[in-house]
């Protein structure tokens, strides 16, 4: 039976910093009901309702046209189906401008089943991450390589190669934990500063395409199981292919009919 239980969790969020894990922090995205069911049932600690559904599952070339009322409607979708993870919903592009705004957005995401909000920034986004914290409202914090940034980044690159760019992401890092994020993503990070992050922070780092020094990892769900076959990144292994399953079953209902 699906949880009909559509109370968010805000400790499921708090605790993945408990000093008292033996294991590491296995995190993946989903956007719907039945991933989000089958990474729960599996143990998985951490789903993430990523902004990066905007490519995996609705087929835009990046993550900026990804709305609030998307997030809130895909968070929806994986919040029935969860019963021991903790949920967590992106605040997407341009919904975090102000603290104003950044509360308002966690809070409809909160209302829509998210245990926890992420956001990507540093230090220049201190107000709006003290705001929601105050709100009541767990967030995890996202340094480095910040996807929403693409635009202006032009492609994606590796973060923290030259000495500034690496006491920078060090210095967001240590200002993020003070403002009391729950946890920190490292994507796309030298893994020596992934490796210095996690040993100069108390709370866990969770890492994606940034070395195995993190406290945990986080995953695309389509990357590791082969379900956008048109790109994989670099960093991601697929565990399975789907894609292969999904076309063999196509063409033997096709030739079944
Ligand atoms: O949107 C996303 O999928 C992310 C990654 C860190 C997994 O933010």
């Amino acid at each position: 039976m699906a949880n009909q239980n559509h109370q968010s969790q805000p400790s499921r969020v708090t605790s993945l910093g408990s000093s008292n894990r033996d294991s590491p922090i296995s995190a993946l995205t989903a956007y719907d009901y039945p991933t989000a069911r089958i990474l729960d049932e599996n143990g998985i600690d951490l789903i993430l309702v990523g902004d990066s559904l905007g490519m995996v599952v609705l087929g835009h070339s990046d993550t900026t046209s990804v709305t609030i009322d998307m997030m809130i409607h895909h968070t929806s979708a994986c919040r029935p189906a969860i019963n021991n993870a903790a949920l967590v919903a992106d605040l997407p592009y341009n919904s975090y401008e102000t603290p104003e705004q950044a509360i308002a957005s966690s809070r409809s995401l909160v209302n829509a089943g998210a245990d926890g909000i992420k956001l990507e920034g540093g230090f220049s986004m201190i107000p709006q991450i003290t705001a929601i914290i105050e709100s009541g409202i767990p967030v995890i914090g996202h340094i480095g390589f910040l996807p929403q940034n693409i635009k202006s980044e032009g492609r994606y690159k590796k973060k923290g190669k030259s000495s500034d760019e690496y006491k920078r992401i060090l210095r967001d890092a240590i200002t993020l934990e003070r403002a009391g994020v729950v946890a920190i993503v490292l994507e796309s990070i030298v893994s020596d500063l992934a490796k210095e992050i996690t040993e100069t922070l108390k709370i866990p780092t969770i890492g994606i395409g940034s070395g195995n020094h993190c406290n945990g990892q986080i995953r695309v769900i389509h990357d590791i199981t082969g379900n956008f076959p048109w790109f994989t990144p670099p960093f991601a292994k697929p565990h399975c292919n789907i894609a292969n399953e999904i076309s063999c079953a196509v063409k033997k209902y096709i030739q079944s009919i």
